[in-house]
């Protein structure tokens, strides 16, 4: 009998978060990357997942809004626990409820800051930088049904230089997360 706890990854580009939880995982003695879902068909994180050998499921936004296709496929996969990592599309009620305190998202900010529509990627460094902000970092939350909303699990802190840039700062903030969400994940599921 297999009694890991199985992990659908949700994603939507380039998947670099994904990839460091597919590696973290590989031979975890209790939690294994079983599914990636995507909503682009043109994201690198298909390739990622295909190079580890992790089955991958395209859903498109309006497929997402029911049950209908979605459901079966987390149930047939016995999916116990859903990661956010870089999806964008919003998580609807029917999941959330489905999946309460099971949902967990990753945002390159420090919630409640520069969170909310439109708030994803390169457009919250651009945004935190405009502000003048002295530090940012990320959150790990748990989701509801609106965006960057959920109770916080975690924080990390970086330090905003005055000539930073989007690039530099996307890049301390990549290393924040692929250091801390895999430990987090573990922390919460183990
Ligand atoms: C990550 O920085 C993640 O925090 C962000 O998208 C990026 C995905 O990178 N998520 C959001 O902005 C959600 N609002 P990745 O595809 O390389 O993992």
């Amino acid at each position: 009998m297999n009694s890991k706890k199985h992990i659908a990854i949700f994603a939507s580009g380039n998947g670099s978060n994904a990839e460091k939880l597919m590696q973290y995982f590989q031979h975890h003695p209790s939690i294994k990357i079983e599914l990636v879902i995507c909503n682009n068909p043109n994201a690198l994180v298909l390739e990622k997942a295909k190079t580890k050998q992790v089955e991958s499921i395209l859903i498109s936004k309006a497929e997402l809004k029911t049950s209908d296709k979605l459901f079966p496929v987390l149930e047939q996969h016995q999916i116990n626990f859903i990661v956010l990592a870089g999806f964008l599309l919003q998580i609807p009620s029917w999941l959330t409820q489905k999946y309460q305190h099971h949902i967990i998202n990753i945002h390159p900010s420090l919630l409640p800051k520069f969170g909310g529509k439109g708030m994803f990627g390169r457009f919250v460094h651009e945004a935190v930088i405009a502000a003048h902000e002295t530090e940012s970092g990320i959150t790990i939350h748990f989701v509801n049904e609106k965006y960057d909303d959920g109770e916080i699990i975690f924080q990390g802190n970086c330090k905003v230089d005055k000539n930073e840039t989007i690039e530099s700062l996307a890049n301390k903030i990549q290393q924040l997360e692929h250091l801390y969400l895999p430990k987090i994940i573990e922390q919460i599921i183990v």
